[in-house]
């Protein structure tokens, strides 16, 4: 058992040491916010889109920015909405007036008292008239640029997962959100979301009434570069070192994915006991870190129809120049005609498994697809 802690997190949110490079992401956002320009962050599921925004907002606040940072992914209703909201402000204005101002004269018909949460924390308690629920979004959502104008501040709101707005009440919120939203002239908008398909039909659907409100900054990869060197560095403050040939392979793999990268680091840094890493190494920790996920896989494997597997099958053997419906993976599954496969292909689509990007289908979980072609395709016995 190594003596120092593992560097290398995945999962939650990082920030500090363990948030890796994307300084020119960083730079751009910050931009963004000076000059007021509304952004729509997109990537895939775990590519540090969270984990950016709280770096940028950090940076923001010492600029003199108020950063608002509310998620949505918990929201099912307008009231949760309101609530997550009208909290979430209340926490950043906190810093820089007293909590019974604030109790005072930030809302009208919306009232704050302090509580404590599950775990003791203080938190904000936002109460308002269930029949008067329109009226209570309403003011939430102009609140925080009239409170910026009255202070002459400026500020930045950051909606996470913000695809979920349509999960809560149709067009009508989201509607009166955008009329709301174009008359702030003290706010940058992000908005953040995983959910490609669902991010473009709310901004890139003319008749949806967020149409091309804000730039669109897809996240990508981090650098083949910039991660090596990260990672590098990362196991030498560990007292670990780590073969160059090594480093190729984990940038090969991971296809510059962090969360990826920080994973298969993880195991890794455990797994290894010597001083220094080879190349050898890291096709043992990606199979570990495979059987680890293949629980989650086999569950999500297993709800599928025949062929909806069969259209991932046929996605994990496609390189990025090849056709899905080449004739060959026709005749091998005895499909009569590419119809067939486009439809499995578009509801796999709807359930987030696969991604289109440039009129190419992708399956969105880099390690999803490796682990399809190893258990699955060439059936590999899922042991311990
Ligand atoms: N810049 C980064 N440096 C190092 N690790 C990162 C970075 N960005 C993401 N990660 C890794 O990815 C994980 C997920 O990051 P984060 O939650 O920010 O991504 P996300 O895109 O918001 O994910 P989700 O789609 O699940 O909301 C982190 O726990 C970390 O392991
Ligand atoms: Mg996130």
């Amino acid at each position: 058992m190594r003596s120092i802690k593992n560097p290398f997190v995945y999962g939650d949110t990082v920030s500090g040491e363990a948030f890796w490079d994307r300084e020119n992401e960083t730079k751009e956002l910050l931009g963004d916010i000076r000059s007021r320009q509304h952004v729509i962050l997109l990537s895939r599921r775990r590519f540090g889109k969270t984990s950016l925004v709280w770096k940028v907002l950090e940076e923001a606040s010492k600029e003199g920015f108020i950063p608002v940072y509310v998620d949505l992914y918990p929201i099912s209703t307008v009231a949760d909405f309101i609530e997550a909201y009208a909290r979430a402000i209340a926490g950043a204005l906190s810093k820089y007036e007293k909590a019974v101002k604030l109790m005072r004269g930030l809302f009208s018909r919306l009232y704050l008292s302090m509580g404590i949460d599950q775990v003791g924390n203080p938190q904000w308690n936002v109460g308002f008239d269930k029949n008067m629920e329109v009226e209570s979004f309403d003011e939430v959502v102009s609140s925080l640029d009239s409170y910026l104008q009255k202070k002459k501040k400026y500020g930045v709101v950051v909606f996470d997962e913000f695809q979920q707005i349509v999960e809560i009440d149709g067009e009508k919120m989201e509607r009166r959100m955008r009329s709301a939203i174009q008359t702030h002239r003290r706010i940058t908008y992000f908005f953040v979301g995983s959910k490609r398909h669902l991010m473009n039909d709310l901004f890139t659907d003319p008749n949806r009434p967020f149409y091309r409100s804000g730039k669109t900054f897809p996240l990508g990869k981090i650098a083949s570069h910039d991660l090596k060197e990260t990672i590098k560095k990362r196991f030498h403050e560990a007292k670990v070192d780590i073969d160059r040939q090594a480093l190729e392979k984990i940038a090969e793999v991971t296809e510059g994915h962090p969360y990826y990268a920080q994973y298969l680091c993880h195991i890794l840094y455990n797994m290894i006991e010597k001083s220094r890493i080879m190349a050898e190494d890291v096709p043992q920790a990606l199979d570990l870190l495979l059987r680890r996920e293949s629980t989650a896989y086999m569950n999500t494997w297993d709800l599928l129809t025949q062929r909806q597997r069969q259209a991932l099958i046929i996605l994990s053997e496609t390189a990025p120049d090849e056709n899905p419906y080449r004739t060959e993976m026709l005749r091998r599954f005895n499909i009569s005609q590419p119809a067939v496969v486009i439809r499995a292909l578009k509801s796999l689509i709807n359930k987030n498994l696969i991604d289109r990007e440039d009129g190419r289908y992708e399956i969105t979980d880099l390690f999803f697809k490796r682990w399809i072609r190893t258990y699955i395709t060439q059936s590999r016995p899922i042991g311990p």
